[in-house]
């Protein structure tokens, strides 16, 4: 029963045609969305990218049509020949863009019928998200991923645009490379020309970019794909894209102006109009305000309450007096039964020595000016719910107290850390009830749908620097870059490399937005002699640092000028700006949380053959 299409000629798309096209001969293909049977009349919503449009089959004009109409099913593709007419008034659907018209037709061609797909793409997403991925072809064809798919594409060439503009030369560099240096594992690929020897893929493009700056092109970008292999969460994936860029002689305000540039245009192709310049904090105020290098403002910061407590009272309640005492404020979730706050108690990292008070009702019996003196402190009102995160002297970790000109020791670091997570969590539990974590989805939809709105309410980028430059890693007892190696430190605090790391700052930057990291960059080494002393204060041999990066410390001698730069993740931003809770919804094929591919079936083993052309033998545990 399958016609062939023989010279017909799509005319327009089905979500273009409105009022002004009645009269108009069309012919229209898609699928079929839905299908209404009122006897002689049988109504079929069309269906392609651009949106849906009404086709009637009257038995009488087309009789044939309308057998047809009978036997199509939902996603059958189909061809409608016919006239755009006018709706009658009190059939006008005021909720569909073509909601005035609909397409009296003459001819129905049947293009393909279909099996029953194990969920309707004209419904919303299903709940199992495996089923989703699985038939993926079938779930990318609802309106939600249609629509996220090109804000994609809008925002990519918003931003290319604008890198190019701004007189950077994209260029792509190899998939096939060596070991990069952003900390997380490789993939590896096996040559099959040199046994036993293997390329990996890149982590990122920094080394290549920053050769390409030596290479005199003064200005690099890149929508660059990045291979890492890590635990996957919503906003982590094996495989990702970066907007990544290097710019030569700049300084840390050039990139930010780059960055900004872009970011707002990218934003703007999605409507929203972000606030230029962004905001700045150094990494320590952002810890001691937020409590984390991300901070989501959107919410209330933390307070410093140690005023409202006597040393007494820090005393009975078993406070370490030495650490930060900090509030944090959830606004209207209302009064918590003992149950529900409990529930609560899962969600608060143990491990960084820090202890909580969130029983103001008990607070409130046994000392009753400091309970009133937090509250007022932390701006609470009475739907609010307060927190105290404080150091914990029963479970004294092992931190560093050593502190350097008015920063912040890792030990207090790690109590307001406690607290930062806290609140993000406790956040995302109760944003039904403050609202915050709300805003995106509604303006950005309606933003991409034409209308105007302005997103400075819903997104707050903002500039975090004076990161440290080494993060030291109990476990192993080393000190590791907080960025990466070729991270340049402060010029002024170049002295004590070897001597105090922890109290160096790094010339590196993050970039978040409402809570999420979207990028993150530096000011780079560019003299061999720097290198040098960064890879010793890490512990990094000659021997292994030539064996990793030889080439590059070679190139570094020939000529190699003052850069830096940073790259964005492109799936956040567009995630971000889908009001999306995971990349999964704006990665066109994404791996599940359990690094796998359900649509192709990836990974799966391989045969003997290819394993002994790759000189592979797999070693299983049986
Ligand atoms: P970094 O490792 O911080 O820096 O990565 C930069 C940005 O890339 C995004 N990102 C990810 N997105 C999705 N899934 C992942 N697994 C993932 N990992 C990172 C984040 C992050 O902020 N070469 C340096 C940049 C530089 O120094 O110029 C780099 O890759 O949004």
């Amino acid at each position: 029963m399958l016609d062939f299409l023989g010279n017909l000629e799509r005319t327009h798309l089905c979500g273009d045609l409105r009022a002004a096209h009645a009269g108009q001969q069309v012919v229209l293909m898609g699928w079929v969305n839905r299908r209404r049977d009122h006897g002689n009349l049988i109504f079929l919503d069309i269906r392609d990218r651009s949106g849906i449009a009404q086709v009637v089959l009257d038995k009488e004009l087309t009789p044939d049509g309308h057998a047809k109409g009978e036997q199509v099913r939902p996603e059958y593709v189909v061809a409608a020949v016919g006239k755009v007419r006018l709706r009658a008034p009190d059939a006008i659907n005021p909720k569909m863009p073509t909601g005035e018209i609909e397409i009296e037709s003459t001819q129905l061609l049947v293009l393909n019928d279909t099996r029953l797909a194990p969920f309707s793409p004209a419904e919303e997403a299903i709940q199992n998200e495996e089923v989703r991925l699985k038939y993926r072809y079938v779930d990318l064809r609802r309106a939600e991923m249609q629509r996220n798919f090109r804000l994609r594409h809008d925002i990519t060439l918003a931003i290319r645009e604008s890198l190019s503009r701004q007189g950077f030369l994209e260029i792509e560099t190899p998939i096939l490379t060596k070991s990069t240096p952003e900390g997380a594992r490789d993939f590896l690929v096996p040559s099959r020309v040199h046994p036993g020897e293997f390329y990996a893929l890149p982590q990122s493009p920094q080394i290549f970019k920053q050769i390409l700056m030596i290479s005199g092109f003064d200005r690099y970008f890149q929508i660059a794909r990045c291979f890492r292999d890590e635990d996957l969460r919503a906003d982590r994936q094996l495989e990702f894209t970066q907007v990544d860029l290097e710019m030569s002689f700049p300084r840390q305000e050039h990139v930010f102006a780059v960055v900004e540039d872009f970011l707002c245009a990218g934003f703007a192709a999605a409507g929203v109009t972000l606030p230029k310049p962004f905001p700045r904090m150094t990494y320590d105020e952002a810890m001691q305000r937020f409590g984390t290098d991300k901070p989501d403002l959107r919410l209330p910061g933390l307070t410093d309450v140690r005023s409202a407590f006597t040393d007494e009272n820090l005393a009975t309640l078993q406070i370490d007096s030495a650490l930060p005492i900090v509030a944090l404020r959830i606004p209207n979730v209302g009064e918590l039964s003992r149950k529900e706050r409990e529930d609560n108690h899962p969600l608060f990292d143990q491990k960084k020595g820090a202890k909580f008070i969130d029983d103001f009702k008990r607070l409130a019996k046994g000392f009753p000016e400091a309970a009133a003196k937090v509250r007022e402190l932390a701006g609470a009102s009475d739907a609010d719910f307060v927190i105290i995160v404080a150091g914990d002297p029963a479970h004294h970790i092992k931190a560093s107290d050593t502190k350097f000109e008015g920063r912040l020791s890792e030990r207090e670091i790690n109590v307001l850390a406690a607290a930062g997570n806290f609140r993000t969590e406790l956040a995302k539990k109760y944003a039904e009830r403050h609202g915050a974590f709300r805003v995106t989805d509604d303006a950005v939809y309606n933003a991409h749908a034409g209308k105007q709105v302005d997103g400075s309410a819903a997104f707050h980028p903002i500039w975090i620097t004076d990161f440290p430059m080494f993060e030291y890693d109990l476990a192993s007892g080393k000190w590791m870059p907080a960025h990466h190696p070729f991270t340049s430190p402060h010029e002024h605090d170049m002295a004590n490399l070897v001597s105090d790391p922890a109290s160096v700052r790094a010339n590196c930057y993050d970039l978040a937005m409402n809570g999420l990291e979207l990028g993150s960059g530096s000011i780079r080494i560019h003299r061999k002699d720097v290198q040098q002393q960064i890879f010793q204060s890490l512990n990094i041999s000659d021997e292994e640092a030539r064996q990793r990066f030889g080439f590059f410390l070679d190139a570094l001698e020939y000529g190699t000028p003052p850069h830096g730069g940073i790259a964005l993740g492109l799936d956040r931003i567009v995630m971000l700006l889908a009001g999306a809770p995971s990349l999964r919804e704006v990665i066109a094929f994404p791996k599940t949380a359990k690094a796998i591919d359900l649509m192709v079936d990836a990974p799966t083993t391989v045969t003997e053959q290819q394993l002994k052309e790759l000189h592979i033998r797999v070693a299983l545990k049986s």
